[in-house]
């Protein structure tokens, strides 16, 4: 993993991650830590284990908490690959709770905590709100969900002066998707896809969303900021 300097202006700063055990929001912690900030990780395979569906166990963490200043919802979940007409119900239904509603309760239990401190929220949504990831269209519009989520937080609370963004992050070697890249006709497809010619680490996610929760963009509230080697910006050019 490559050297990340630490952020400005997070020196004592208190940071919530959610889906802080792993993949991307690990490498947040990692560099919220490096920047002088102190973490508390909300994960179901945290210790303790926090659900970001426990509405009632985020308003305990709350409760203890005296300040929070950054908000970052990494936590996320993907279903096996397969076309829209084979999706269930449940498949919706638990992308959208934990992707989209685990958001609005994590926002809603730190919320006073988060004005009083005038902090920032950042949420991990995904290129797929962009453009369409195949075979997910459960997890896709979760990840929609989630850019508009983040906009209409960003409007709600901008005059309590709490920014809100999210990034969108293209494929990136995590857990999550290990096993995808195990496959190597996918890997050379999905790289040859990427403009940058080569897939991200968490660490270069982690930067963008650490940036977007420091005092670095104060100005900067109810964007989705892609982070996906080019993938939304276009094909890769092209052999004229
Ligand atoms: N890896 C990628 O290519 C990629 C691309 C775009 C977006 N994302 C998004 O980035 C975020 C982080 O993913 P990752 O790749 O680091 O995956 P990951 O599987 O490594 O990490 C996800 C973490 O979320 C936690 N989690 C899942 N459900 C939870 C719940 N209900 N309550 C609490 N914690 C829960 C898991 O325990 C895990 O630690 C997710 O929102 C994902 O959708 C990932």
């Amino acid at each position: 993993m490559a050297e990340v300097a630490p952020i400005g202006g997070l020196d004592g700063a208190v940071a919530v991650v959610t889906g802080g055990a792993s993949g991307i929001g690990a490498a947040c912690c990692g560099l919220l830590e490096a920047s002088g900030a102190s973490v508390v990780v909300v994960d179901r395979a945290g210790e303790p284990a926090v659900d970001v569906t426990d509405r009632a166990a985020l308003d305990r963490l709350a409760a203890g908490l005296g300040q929070v200043d950054v908000l970052i919802n990494a936590a996320g979940v993907l279903t096996e690959n397969k076309p829209v007409d084979e999706l269930s119900a449940e498949d919706f239904r638990r992308n959208f709770e934990v992707n989209v509603l685990g958001i609005v309760s994590c926002c809603q239990a730190f919320a006073s905590l988060l004005r009083a401190s005038r902090g920032a929220v950042v949420n991990v949504a995904s290129q797929a709100a962009l453009v369409s990831l195949p075979q997910q269209a459960a997890y896709t519009a979760s990840k929609g969900a989630v850019a508009a989520l983040t906009r209409s937080l960003a409007i709600d609370w901008a005059d309590r002066g709490v920014r809100v963004n999210a990034v969108a992050p293209g494929f990136t070697v995590t857990p999550m998707t290990e096993a995808f890249f195990e496959n190597e006709t996918f890997t050379r497809a999905a790289t040859g896809r990427i403009p940058l010619g080569r897939l991200l680490r968490a660490d270069e996610i982690a930067a963008a969303i650490v940036f977007l929760a420091s005092p670095l963009a104060s100005a900067i509230t109810g964007v989705v900021l892609p982070v996906d080697g080019g993938w939304t910006a276009g094909e890769p050019a092209l052999p004229w």
